[in-house]
């Protein structure tokens, strides 16, 4: 495998994504019910997004878990649920919240870019902050094409090409912040999003995403979540983030949700 791939392994083995989010002990029960109670906080859209009862008795395929907050919604409607991702901390994450809450389902760990699965075996996909982390989304693509049944559905979430981080947040990160001396765009962009060392992230429009996921249809968009970071900072926090979330976030935020069709 690549070494981008070996990189993007060894940086969400460092810490699962979204774990510090919670200061209870990592594996507990209390940090899974933290970390859940603060993920719905902080994305307070996202439950309708999901749209878990979709999901009921359906074989879905989730990939990239990070903390597993979608892998606690699906596995409440189906023990179908195949949970893949390219860590091994966050798969033994998704392993112990599996113990912890008695949850049905299947983790796996491998990248999606070459999928352990048989042709035709799922009804659904479930994407969220994930594939953009992939150079070789094509492969990702082709993999989808395989693996999903006619008419599955995907429920897929990327990082928005035209947020306000893109087109004014990432130039003032680069002037003012530390962390951001001597990276370029590509990169600063990949630090902003996931952190110092992230090795690679892609910014997506919906023509790309129409390009990019061929053998699928009937597209549908939404775009949500901003981070007021990306404002002057005294203009940033002069209002509560849902202001931004109901606002300008769903013309300009930082994330690009879609749902289509496998043709
Ligand atoms: C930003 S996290 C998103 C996690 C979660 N869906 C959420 O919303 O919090 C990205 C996840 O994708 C996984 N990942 C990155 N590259 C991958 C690949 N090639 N195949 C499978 N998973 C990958 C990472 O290990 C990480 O758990």
């Amino acid at each position: 495998m690549e070494e981008i791939y070996n990189e993007t392994r060894d940086f969400w083995n460092t810490k699962p994504c979204g774990s510090y989010m919670s200061s209870y002990k990592i594996y507990s029960y209390e940090f899974f019910q933290d970390f859940d109670t603060k993920f719905r906080l902080l994305y307070p859209y996202f439950d309708e997004i999901l749209d878990v009862e979709q999901y009921r008795d359906k074989k879905v395929l989730l990939i990239g878990l990070g903390s597993g907050y979608e892998l606690g919604q699906i596995s409440q409607v189906t023990n179908k649920l195949v949970a893949l991702d390219l860590s091994n901390e966050t798969i033994e994450l998704a392993n112990k919240r599996k113990e912890v809450f008695n949850l049905t389902l299947k983790t796996v760990c491998a990248s999606a870019t070459d999928m352990p699965f048989e042709d035709n075996s799922f009804d659904a996909l479930v994407s969220i902050g994930c594939l953009h982390h992939i150079p070789d989304i094509d492969l990702v693509v082709n993999e989808l094409n395989r693996v999903l049944k006619k008419g599955a559905t995907l429920n897929i979430m990327l990082y928005y090409k035209y947020s306000v981080r893109t087109l004014f947040g990432i130039y003032l990160k680069r002037l003012f912040l530390k962390e951001y001396k001597g990276l370029n765009y590509e990169d600063s962009i990949a630090t902003a999003y996931d952190g110092v060392g992230n090795p690679y992230a892609r910014l997506y429009s919906k023509k790309d995403v129409k390009k990019v996921f061929r053998g699928f249809k009937d597209f549908s968009f939404e775009i949500e979540n901003f981070d007021s970071s990306d404002l002057l900072p005294r203009i940033g926090r002069l209002l509560p983030r849902n202001f931004y979330l109901k606002t300008i976030g769903k013309i300009m935020g930082l994330d690009l949700y879609f749902k289509a069709i496998k043709e």
